[in-house]
């Protein structure tokens, strides 16, 4: 028996038939690039899931987490430890919000903010975007729009879910976009007093990268103060540095109730997510109960690495090279439009980008992952998203390599 054969043995794999599940055997990992047994070094796009933000195996990142290792491994959650302090102290800092309660994963992130938003307000509905995605336990399924509910839609309570923006008709004088004026059309049908809360990526993962028009965030927000909705900006995904900024919504400017947190959070080094909650929101819980635990609550390795993490993207200041090495991607996919009929779009911002084609991306895929590019890609929609310590001169060999696969599928 191989290894794979082993594993697959004893233990599933995600979202697919187990016998059609698109495995590798990886080996090693540097940076940017991961190596797999039997075919060598490859670009990493996905970033793993999208959360390798520092990149693989960073010596600052793996020191923390040795260092808490030694110190003390595992803890109650109500056990107070200087890396709690410290990464409660940093997350602060960086998000310019006043607490976080800390969870494993980011579907329970999300669903701790739900918590929080039926607490504070005393109401239960929450909207979300048509095809939203906010993770895979039952409860968040049910609110958000993703096709991989639909095993599970018919015992679900109807979703109440506001249009996508893409195609966007921007707003004019007379009247908001089509996505803002979808959200006053569902408050007027459902009552904009019995809403809880409206939840929304800070900028749209795989099912778009749809860039919001501009009088969309404002207008949220300007709706939620007029009916006491709580606004939950999720930044599981675009959180940070992946967009270019630490996180999406600072393009906005927009405050917010509530930003769920995961992913880039640790870099993937251990499995930690939370909700950050605005200063009013935490005062509440003062002398309210909090109803929210679980048992690896704030786990100090897993706290380790988000410090190690964080420290890294502020002092190797990541963002701002996501912001500058997204722009290489960009210059060059314009290119590849112009030149390519295939090719007949692109969006994004910084290191969470996507490359639109006129067909399936199956065949452009499979020639990149034969040059060394490992590429997700969803439908005709193919998706940058690297590390974010990406350096410009290889975003140009990646580029080489992404325009020869479309030549040569
Ligand atoms: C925007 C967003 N929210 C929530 C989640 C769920 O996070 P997790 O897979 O850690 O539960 C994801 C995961 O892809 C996501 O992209």
């Amino acid at each position: 028996m191989n290894l794979t054969q082993r594993q697959r043995a004893h233990l599933f794999f995600t979202w697919s038939a187990q016998d059609r599940a698109r495995t590798m055997e990886i080996i090693n990992a540097d940076r940017a690039r991961f190596e797999v047994a039997g075919k060598g070094w490859v670009w990493d796009l996905e970033s793993q899931v999208y959360n390798v933000n520092v990149g693989h195996k960073h010596p600052h990142v793996q020191a923390r987490m040795i260092e808490q290792i030694g110190e003390l491994p595992a803890c109650a959650p109500n056990g107070v430890l200087k890396i709690r302090a410290t990464l409660g102290e940093l997350l602060a800092e960086h998000t310019g919000m006043a607490k976080a309660f800390l969870t494993t994963g980011g579907a329970e992130a999300v669903e701790n903010a739900i918590k929080i938003a039926r607490l504070a307000t005393g109401r239960t509905k929450v909207i979300a975007r048509r095809s939203s995605y906010h993770g895979a336990t039952l409860a968040v399924l049910e609110i958000a729009g993703d096709p991989r509910k639909q095993p599970f839609a018919a015992t679900m309570r109807a979703p109440l879910h506001i249009e996508d923006p893409h195609p966007a008709r921007a707003p004019t004088a007379r009247r908001a976009s089509d996505w803002l004026e979808s959200l006053h059309e569902l408050l007027a049908r459902e009552g904009a007093e019995t809403i809880a809360a409206i939840l929304l990526e800070g900028f749209t993962g795989t099912n778009g990268m749809q860039h919001p028009p501009n009088d969309f965030w404002p207008g949220v927000r300007a709706v939620c103060d007029a009916h006491g909705i709580l606004l939950i900006d999720d930044e599981i995904f675009s959180g940070f540095g992946r967009t270019g900024r630490w996180f999406a919504r600072d393009r906005w400017g927009v405050e917010v109730d509530m930003m769920t947190i995961g992913k880039g959070l640790t870099s993937g080094y251990a499995p930690l997510a939370g909700v950050m909650v605005s200063d009013a929101l935490a005062q509440r819980f003062d002398d309210e109960v909090l109803w929210c635990g679980l048992t690896h609550y704030a786990h100090p390795v897993s706290c380790a690495a988000a410090v190690g993490s964080v420290e890294v993207l502020a002092s190797e200041q990541l963002p701002e090279n996501a912001e500058r090495v997204g722009q290489v991607f960009e210059r060059r996919f314009a290119e590849m439009i112009e030149r390519h009929a295939c090719v007949v779009g692109q969006r994004g911002f910084g290191l969470m980008r996507a490359l639109e084609l006129d067909r399936g991306a199956e065949a452009v895929v499979a020639k990149a992952w034969e040059l060394g590019v490992f590429l997700p890609s969803r439908g005709g929609m193919i998706w940058v998203c690297p590390p974010l310590c990406l350096r410009g001169d290889e975003a140009e060999t990646i580029a080489d390599l992404i325009e020869a696969a479309i030549v040569g599928a």
